[in-house]
């Protein structure tokens, strides 16, 4: 029997839950925290909210606010500064994938030595991290359960994969009503962002019985409201539902991990400032094609999560119609679907797709991947 590893942080759900935060850090240990977050947060008062608890909790705080999309690796190392000048002794990240990745890098940089590009990869983290607990506000990215973060090298423009358990946050607590402040446009991107995880995890080489329960109810979720979800930022049961989902996608891929789109989003995403989600939604259904060959139950059972009733069709028919139900989302939700609409240059498409090859998240890709293969792909995605 192989190996099963699953790994999980402390999970706290629900609407108001944002409250709990100081005596999380208490309960950790914490006196002096770090928190980091983005000027969009702030504006929306949820940076206010966490400051406020940690107050009435009786911690000191620094706020580190310099953030932006795509996190860069001089921002986390100007974020290590502030944590050490500060003396802080734990990480609080309040936002969407990009700051909770962000946040998890300070703490990783705060205890280790050297730039942020050493720790690219899997397991190259040395010393043990200062606790860190996580607020996502997208229900997106699955960050706050994740052991991985996203950080961009800017000087080869290139999206760095660190995984690592150490990037594990010790809470995550996730209240769906943060999402009432998110615009139209990171709802639909984040939607398909969840999407994609459940999708890439359930059929990754390293899913297991333990992240597919995870996976289903993810996809299953995302089929039923994230068409409500992005309708309207007032519908309460949509945003639980789609904050259950994004949850349960970031268990599933933080130990299943994932594939070819994370790879060949990450590639693009390291060159174009556009969000990550935008880039999935176009590519996505064109790497489903590519990989129904490798595991047509699977992708039956996409199928049927995304509603599909008719049992008595063969498993390559079944995976067919998975692909056409989330074109159809895809469509509904209007989020992108063509490459050229992002104005990605196709002289750069070699290159991505030699990066993309690299990327660890190629790893787990369920059908063997060339170089061409990734350049037919981007091509058909234009
Ligand atoms: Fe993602």
């Amino acid at each position: 029997m192989n190996v099963h590893k699953f790994v999980l942080p402390e999970i706290i759900f629900g609407n108001y839950t944002l409250s709990q935060i100081g005596d999380c850090c208490l309960r950790l240990g914490a006196s002096n925290v770090l928190i980091v977050s983005d000027e969009g947060i702030a504006e929306a008062g949820w940076l206010d909210k966490v400051v406020e608890n940690c107050k009435e909790a009786g911690l000191k705080y620094t706020t580190f606010t310099d953030i932006t999309v795509n996190p860069k690796d001089y921002e986390v190392e100007k974020g290590r500064e502030i944590y050490l000048e500060n003396h802080c002794d734990a990480v609080i990240g309040v936002g969407g994938g990009s700051t909770i990745d962000a946040a998890k890098a300070i703490a990783l940089l705060s205890t280790n030595e050297g730039h942020i590009r050493d720790y690219e990869g899997v397991d190259k983290i040395k010393h043990p991290l200062p606790p860190q607990i996580m607020v996502p506000t997208t229900a997106g990215s699955g960050s706050e359960v994740s052991q991985f973060s996203i950080i961009l090298n800017s000087e080869e423009r290139k999206k760095m994969t660190i995984i690592s358990k150490s990037l594990i946050p010790d809470i995550a607590i996730v209240d769906p009503e943060t999402l009432v402040t998110k615009s139209t446009q990171l709802t639909i991107s984040t939607g398909i962002d969840v999407l994609t995880h459940g999708i890439e995890s359930y059929i990754s080489l390293a899913a297991t019985p333990l992240t597919d329960v995870h996976a289903k109810n993810a996809i299953s979720l995302v089929g039923q409201y994230l068409r409500s979800s992005v309708a309207s930022k007032y519908n309460k049961e949509a945003k639980t539902h789609m904050a259950m989902a994004s949850l349960q996608a970031g268990i599933a891929f933080s130990n299943a991990i994932l594939g070819a789109v994370h790879a060949m989003s990450h590639a693009v995403g390291g060159r174009y400032p556009v969000l990550h989600g935008d880039i999935n939604s176009i590519l996505l259904p064109h790497v489903m094609e590519f990989n129904l060959l490798a595991n047509p139950e699977k992708f039956a059972d996409i199928a049927y999560l995304l509603g599909l009733k008719d049992p008595n069709i063969s498993k390559m028919e079944a995976g067919k119609i998975a692909i056409k139900l989330v074109n159809e989302l895809i469509e509904d939700i209007g989020a992108p679907q063509k490459l050229s609409e992002l104005e990605v240059k196709d002289s750069e498409i070699t290159e991505m797709s030699y990066t993309a090859l690299h990327d660890a998240c190629m790893l787990t890709n369920p059908r063997d991947v060339t170089i061409d293969d990734i350049e037919q792909l981007f091509r058909k995605a234009w």
